[in-house]
């Protein structure tokens, strides 16, 4: 049997949100104590797939890393590196690129979701999918947690895997998904749509960063509906059951007991409660994210030796590769 290994990435989009940390993160750092072998990956190729600021970029990926480490990845448990610094991801991109079909891409979320907001997204935005399959397959991963809504890029790297098996002789385990988690936390403005860094309202996302006072404020104004009581029913009641699904996640309590805390409460009142239960869990996250920043050489070298070890893994597997397919 395979060694079970564990890759995930995320980008560098500066500090994470609620809805990152609930539906990721949280379990990026449970999955620490469950497998012998995993790489968190600050993606910084996947960024560049639509324009940036390098200098913003450069201060995401510090931001990144210092959010990663204060929500409880491990740099002796996961390997956690920069994606650009092990230049074997770019590598093995290309080669995967050459087995995969143009129309095989067209109909993936990414490329459909972002290139209909410009005229025209680049070439690099169309292949994303080939190189989230190189970033796998790179470290022979076997298991991958993703969200819903990467469960089809995560198909492309399992083709991949195969196709390539099949071309040059079997090199790559099959990767398996594993759902990150089904929750799925809303925009405190419009819980119809998912809470998201690219949402314009500054009132829709809580950052993991926000002061406890920003946080009574957002929540405060967060959208409810007209009926007092606290209940679950995320169909007809989105706002209040997105309440409910954060003060669950924080406070560690199930929909059921959540609700049952609510007992009597008006969403005022709930509110105040859901406010607490964010900020007691995110205050010593918010504390040594501030701590990590401002240790910036500390933060580079936890970068630096989780490249080195990343290296290490990949380099033989593309040697491998480099070989199979004749060069
Ligand atoms: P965004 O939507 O803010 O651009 P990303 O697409 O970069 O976030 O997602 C990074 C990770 O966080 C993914 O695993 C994704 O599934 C998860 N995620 C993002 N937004 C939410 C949300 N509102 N609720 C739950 N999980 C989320
Ligand atoms: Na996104």
């Amino acid at each position: 049997s395979v060694e079970r290994r564990v890759f995930s990435g995320i980008q560098p989009t500066g500090v994470p949100h609620l809805g990152n940390y609930l539906g990721a993160l949280e379990n990026w750092v449970s999955l620490q104590h469950q497998y012998p072998l995993i790489l968190y990956s600050i993606v910084d190729l996947h960024s560049i797939t639509q324009p940036q600021d390098p200098e913003q970029l450069r201060a995401n990926i510090l931001d990144m890393a210092a959010s990663l480490l204060a929500c409880g990845i491990d740099p002796e448990k996961a390997i956690l590196f920069q994606q650009s610094q092990v230049s074997e991801h770019a590598e093995l991109s290309w080669i995967l690129s050459c087995l995969t079909s143009m129309p095989r891409l067209r109909h993936l979320p990414q490329w459909k979701m972002k290139s209909k907001q410009k005229s025209e997204g680049s070439v690099g935005l169309y292949t994303y999918p080939v190189l989230q399959a190189a970033d796998i397959l790179l470290y022979k991963s076997t298991h991958v947690p993703v969200g819903e809504d990467q469960v089809q890029h995560l198909e492309l790297a399992q083709d991949l895997a195969r196709i390539f098996n099949h071309r040059f002789g079997d090199l790559f385990p099959e990767p398996h998904t594993l759902l990150s988690s089904t929750r799925k936390v809303k925009s405190l403005r419009d819980p119809s749509t998912k809470m998201s860094k690219s949402d314009p309202h500054h009132m829709a996302t809580i950052s993991i960063t926000d002061s406890p006072d920003d946080i009574a404020l957002k929540i405060r104004r967060a959208v409810t509906d007209f009926t007092s009581e606290v209940t679950f029913d995320p169909d007809n009641r989105p706002g209040v059951s997105n309440l409910v699904t954060i003060h669950a996640a924080m406070a560690q309590l199930s929909v059921e007991e959540a609700v049952s805390q609510a007992k009597g409460m008006d969403t005022g009142a709930y509110k105040r409660l859901v406010t607490e239960a964010v900020v007691q869990r995110l205050t010593p996250i918010r504390e040594e994210i501030e701590r990590l920043r401002a240790d910036r050489t500390h933060l580079e070298s936890v970068l630096l030796q989780g490249t080195q070890k990343a290296r290490q893994l990949a380099t033989p597997v593309l040697k491998e590769v480099r070989h199979r397919v004749g060069f």
